[in-house]
């Protein structure tokens, strides 16, 4: 299924994007803008483009009927075999439109999924990657063996290892329920390097932000990090955390997270949960954006939308806007005045910086004392202000008591005094 094309050669490709109220009034189509940049991404060489309306659509094809016909004649025309739409489409709804077109079909979650796929580089990753793949492919399983019998090659038609192409649903499942035991597994040791960190009580800071805004562009700079850093959507699925330590001396943990993205298909936020799951843990979100976005505010409020879903939007947060370097000085002033609290950086020319690390350090939680307690089962009220304002290492829930091993700030140690014991929660 979703495989590097066999050839070098880009493949060529239509997209098919769709207006909306907004730019029916003549505004730019962002979303076609951010289709081509995963195109981009994905070695795609966009020959057409077809712009749909929303109203008026007929269920078999998710477009119109007169849209899915000129559809098929633009890709007669140009002689195209793949074509990538911006919304996601039911599998009967891809087999029609496969059968008219006679060409690949691709929805949203396929393509995000496709350059999750060639991009995702340690093993969780690519479990992670490997999950979300089998099950939007289980339901599509029969669209498989259609292409199988047309020898379609590229994107969109290599499954993780192509013998899934002949595995049945079974198998599928069955390796489903593998690769999840398995992220089960990667998980736990996660969670123990992550409580090696925090016992290390360094303040942990989670670098989020919409894809392509320089977040490992960023990381690189502060800590020297060897992240792999790329004009390329998704550049980063795996977390990578490096410590930094500020000129004034302080240091923080930095995290790079996977970048966000408008409309992320939900099964990916699921899919992705290990690796945002850096970002409930952190102390401080440095959200970074891109300032020479044309749609900034809209990628500002589709990271803040994705921090919704993971409830973590009421952490400490700074705004930074990066690439500052390619706006002109009015334009800068004017971001200036939009944003008054936030930062401005360039990561590339490491410009803004001390701004940045006085934010920081103001943002910061005061120092902690490392502590074992042992509270009476109904005080869920002490743990809950544990969370909000401490750093809770491990919780064993017993019959008679909740043990606790956590990191607190000075102001909690004598409300906490009666409920410390000096050995540690087994
Ligand atoms: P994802 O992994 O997709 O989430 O991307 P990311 O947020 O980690 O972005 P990355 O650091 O890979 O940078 C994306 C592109 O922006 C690269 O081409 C960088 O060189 C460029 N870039 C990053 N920071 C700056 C900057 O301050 N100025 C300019 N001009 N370009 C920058």
């Amino acid at each position: 299924m979703y495989e590097v094309p066999r050839a070098d050669a880009p493949e060529r490709g239509c997209l098919v994007g769709f207006t909306t109220p907004d730019n029916m009034l003549g505004s730019r189509n962002v979303s076609l803008e951010e289709l081509r940049a995963l195109a981009a991404t994905a070695r795609v060489e966009v020959v057409a483009e077809l712009i749909c309306p929303r109203a008026g659509t007929n269920p078999a094809y998710f477009i119109g009927t007169g849209k899915a016909h000129e559809l098929a004649a633009l890709c007669r025309h140009h002689d195209l075999h793949l074509v990538i739409f911006d919304h996601d489409l039911s599998p009967v709804q891809t087999r029609n439109l496969e059968e008219l077109t006679a060409a690949k079909i691709i929805d949203r979650t396929g393509i995000i999924l496709h350059i999750f796929a060639q991009r995702a580089r340690t093993r969780e990753g690519k479990l992670q990657v490997e999950l979300a793949q089998l099950q939007y492919m289980l339901p599509r399983l029969t669209r498989m063996w259609t292409h199988l019998s047309r020898q379609y090659g590229g994107v969109g038609t290599r499954g993780p290892g192509e013998q899934q192409l002949e595995v049945d649903r079974r198998r599928v499942q069955t390796r489903i329920r593998n690769v999840r035991n398995q992220l089960a597994l990667v998980r736990r040791q996660r969670a123990e390097q992550r409580k090696r960190r925090q016992h290390a009580d360094i303040p942990i800071v989670a670098l989020v932000g919409y894809t392509n805004a320089g977040k490992s562009t960023l990381l690189h700079a502060l800590t020297r990090a060897n992240v792999l850093i790329e004009d390329k959507l998704f550049a980063t699925l795996d977390p990578t955390a490096r410590v930094h330590r500020l000129p004034s001396g302080e240091r923080f943990v930095f995290v790079d997270t996977v970048g966000f993205i408008r409309n992320l298909p939900h099964g990916l936020v699921e899919a992705f949960k290990a690796t945002l799951e850096e970002v409930c843990h952190a102390d401080i979100l440095l959200h970074l954006a891109d300032a020479s976005a044309p749609d900034l505010a809209a990628q500002i409020a589709a990271v803040e939308s994705v921090l919704h879903q993971l409830d973590a939007h009421d952490k400490p947060q700074l705004l930074v806007l990066n690439k500052i370097d390619l706006l002109s000085h009015r334009a800068r002033k004017e971001l200036q005045q939009l944003y008054p609290h936030a930062v401005c950086i360039s990561a590339q020319y490491r410009y803004g910086f001390s701004d940045m690390f006085t934010q920081l350090r103001e943002l910061a939680p005061g120092p902690r004392v490392h502590v074992h307690l042992r509270l009476p089962p109904h005080k869920s009220l002490v743990l809950s202000r544990l969370y909000a304002h401490g750093k809770v290492i491990n919780v064993t829930y017993n019959d008679d008591c909740v043990l606790v091993d956590a990191m607190v700030p000075d102001a909690l140690l004598d409300e906490l005094h009666r409920y410390r014991v000096k050995e540690p929660v087994p």
